[in-house]
This record gives structure tokens, sequence and C-alpha cells, in this order.
């Protein structure tokens, strides 16, 4: 594998079994990273559509091997103290150091607030909002070690804007914003930086999941949260659009660059 931007560099990418996570691990890996690839691999009781699989999990691993990468795979849920111990103690095992880390790994569904359990609420801000603190806070002594570190997490626009039946998912991504600021004025003296992406819908399982699950939903959203393809030809977001972002704010280019909330929307949220 020719030299790339990341060589010597160890990524760590919760939920990157598919979808945009599993875009980032190719990224990632192309650009001559070391690459931890962690997944779930199992179903959320509140979440419509299925989650990623062990099969899916290997087949991300398989195509990494296949580009010349080194790369693990690693079960793990983010939303479990002892797996995210887990997933980040088995990366300094195996690779020495861990240099990035992306929190991409989330859930989404829809309810209204007075039909919405304990339960849907709390997996929806275990899984996006204590994943993201959890995973961190296990990566974070090993960034301060070498004085070097990006910590990208993915929002979403949602936790930007409200939106009706998403009161858990719109509060866990707004969170994950408040965390990011928080944690960039922490960890500045260490040279860590620590961001946040937005993107509006991109084309994976969980927005394809989501609006199949509720059609009436999903009739109302694209009109609440403005057109979301302002580019012609209905040109959807797709994974690698995020991607680039994660490759530019993890790069020495993005070296001053810390604290922000960065939307990756078509323009939805500017009118
Ligand atoms: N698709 C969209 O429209 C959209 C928009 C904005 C933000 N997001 C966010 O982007 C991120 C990636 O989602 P995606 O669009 O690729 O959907 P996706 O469902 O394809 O990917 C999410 C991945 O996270 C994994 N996962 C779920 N719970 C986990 C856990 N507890 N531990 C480890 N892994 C877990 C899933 O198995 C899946 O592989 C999520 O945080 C999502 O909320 C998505």
């Amino acid at each position: 594998m020719s030299r790339g931007k990341f060589e010597g560099k160890v990524v760590v990418i919760t939920g990157s079994a598919r979808g945009q996570g599993k875009s980032h691990a190719l990224g990632f890996a192309r650009e001559g990273a070391e690459v931890v690839v962690n997944d779930v691999c199992r179903n959320a009781s509140s979440v419509p559509y299925p989650l990623a699989t062990e099969r899916e999990l290997d087949g991300t691993v398989e195509e990494i091997k296949k580009m010349g990468g080194r790369v693990l795979g690693i079960k793990a849920d983010v939303g479990i103290e002892a797996d995210a111990k887990r997933l980040v103690d088995t990366t300094i095992r195996e690779f020495g150091h861990l240099d990035i880390l992306i929190n991409n790994a989330g859930i989404g569904n829809v309810s209204s607030i007075h039909e919405m359990s304990l339960g849907v609420w709390e997996e929806t801000l275990r899984t996006n909002l204590t994943g993201v603190f959890l995973v961190s806070k296990h990566a974070v002594p090993h960034m301060i070690k070498r004085r070097w570190g990006r910590i990208i997490s993915t929002a979403s626009q949602l936790g930007l804007v409200g939106h009706p039946d998403l009161v858990h998912y719109c509060a866990s991504k707004a969170g994950v914003i408040g965390f990011t600021k928080a944690l960039a004025l922490e960890l500045a003296p260490h040279q860590i930086t620590v961001n946040a992406v937005c993107p509006s819908v991109v084309d994976t399982m969980q927005a394809s999941g989501m609006l199949k699950a509720y059609p009436e939903w999903a009739e109302r959203v694209f009109s609440l949260t403005g057109p979301q393809y302002l580019f012609p030809d209905g040109d959807k977001l797709q994974p690698a659009d995020i991607t680039n972002a994660m490759l530019w704010l993890a790069s020495d280019e993005a070296k001053h660059v810390t604290g922000i909330a960065l939307q990756i929307d078509a323009g939805s949220l500017a009118k």
C-alpha cells in the first residue's frame, strides 16, 4: 500500500461494519492508517431496521485486508463501559497506540413523546451519547500520552434543530455537540482536537430504514427540515461525502480546527 496521509496512525471507528462508518474505515485505510473496525452486530429492540451483522463486520475487515491495510475487527457495544474499555484496550494491545477516534455508531427511531417508553429513550441516549462518552473516556489517556489526537463524532443536523417525534434523537445529537465543545477546551492543552459533523439525510440503512418504517413521518420530515438536496439531479448525500470531512478534520491541515459542529447538509439549514 502506498504511503498516505495517515501512515503510522491508528484509527478506531465505531459502528463501521456498514454505512458511513464503513466508508470512513475504507477512507482511512486508503490513506495508510491502521484501522479498528467496530460494530455491535446485534439488533436493538427500539430500532425498526436491522443493525449490522457479524458477516458485514468481517466483510469490511476483509476489504481492508485486500487493500493491503492492517486492520482489526472488534465486536463491542459502545454503550456498555466494559465493551468500550475492551475496544480501546484491544486496540492498544494489538497496535500499540490510538491516535484517531471516530464516534460514528448510532441508532434512530421515531416516537411521539407521550408514546415513548423510558426504554426507547434510554437505548437511544445510551448508544448515541453515552457511547461517545465511554469510548472517548477510555481513548483519551492514550492520546494525552502521545500529545496528539483527534476525536470526531457524528452528530446530525438534528442536533442543531428540532424535529417532531424525535425528542430522544435530537437530544442525543445536541448532546454530542455540547460534549464536543466542552471536550475540545479540555483537551486543547494536549494538542488533541475534538469536533463533530452534522450531516442531513445520508443514503444509508438508518435513513432508508426509518423512512420505510414510518411513512407518515417520512412525508413530513423533508418539509420540516428544509430541502435536503439543494444540488441538481436530487444528488443525495453519500457516506463518502461525510468521509471527506472526517479525513480533513483528522489531518494536520485542520490542526487549528477544534470544537466545531461541521454542517454537511447541502445548505438545508441555511434558509
Ligand atoms: N443516515 C442519516 O441520514 C444520518 C444523518 C445524520 C446523522 N447520522 C448518524 O450517522 C451515524 C452513522 O449512521 P449510518 O447513517 O451509517 O447508519 P447505519 O445504521 O448504516 O450505521 C450505524 C452503525 O452503527 C452500528 N451500531 C449501532 N449501535 C451500536 C452500538 N451500540 N455499538 C456499536 N455499533 C453500533 C450499527 O450496527 C451500524 O452498523 C449514526 O450516528 C447516525 O445517527 C445518520
